[in-house]
């Protein structure tokens, strides 16, 4: 089985991802050699004025694919984007849907505090237009590490949910680490994707946490979220979800005691 990935960080030149043609051609050449048949390109997107630039973008992602072939590299490159949360997101662009199937779209939450109107406003918003988010890491946000069932109220409201591969491994800290298998053992995760932004940090791999989710519910349901599901939301399919269960909390240490594990 091959993975797919729905988050990754490869055009140069544009945000804090890949910086330069060689990392980003060498960002692909380790994907494949770890499995990944399939990604799409998520450039940060922070304000409605950056869409605006989707031209630019699309011919940086053009020349990608273009190089990518020229190094006999045979990955399947899609594109799209990571938007930052805005009311106004206007998503009949064409990089604002992933691999432009109209329906599935990555968007980012502050990671910090943000007020319970601005998530309920948007998710109602996406509800009316038929349009599913995918919510990307959710496990990194203070909002979510603070009260996981938090999460639980995303999905509710019509969200997917993406977690990074790197927080399975413990990258972000311990704290974010055991948020996340708490999503993932209380059904809640949807995708697991590389959020890749180099070769070392943040590197375009996904095989040690399907690992890792595989020894947690197994290989059939470990598959659905590092290939079957990606591909689905490509192809702007129905995904395989799953009746969420509670979410169990693993530990008794106080919020600020948690916040400062993860600062470590
Ligand atoms: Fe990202």
């Amino acid at each position: 089985m091959g993975f797919a990935d729905t988050h990754a960080h490869l055009l140069p030149f544009w945000d804090d991802g890949a910086d330069s043609w060689e990392t980003a051609l060498a960002m692909l050449d380790m994907a494949e050699q770890d499995g990944i048949d399939t990604v799409v390109c998520t450039p940060h997107i922070l304000t409605p004025r950056e869409l605006l630039q989707e031209d630019v973008l699309w011919a940086r992602y053009e020349e990608l694919v273009e190089r990518a072939q020229r190094k006999n590299l045979h990955l399947t490159i899609h594109m799209g984007a990571e938007l930052f949360v805005n009311p106004d997101l206007d998503l009949s662009h064409k990089i604002a849907t992933l691999a432009q199937n109209g329906r599935y779209y990555l968007v980012e939450f502050p990671m910090g505090m943000m007020p319970e109107f601005v998530a309920s406003g948007f998710l109602k918003k996406n509800q009316a237009g038929h349009r599913t988010p995918v919510l990307a890491h959710p496990e990194r946000y203070i909002r979510v590490i603070q009260n996981p069932q938090e999460a639980y109220t995303y999905v509710e409201r019509g969200a997917l949910l993406q977690i990074n591969a790197g927080s399975l491994l413990g990258v972000f800290g311990s704290t974010i680490k055991e948020v996340a298998f708490q999503l993932v053992r209380a059904r809640l995760v949807h995708v697991v994707a590389s959020d890749a932004h180099d070769l070392k940090a943040r590197p375009l791999v996904l095989s040690r946490a399907f690992e890792v989710v595989a020894a947690e519910i197994g290989q059939e349901k470990a598959g659905h979220l590092f290939s079957e599901n990606p591909r689905r939301i490509f192809r702007g399919e129905n995904i395989i979800k799953e009746h969420p269960k509670p979410v169990v909390a693993a530990t008794k240490r106080s919020f600020w005691q948690r916040i400062t594990t993860n600062l470590k």
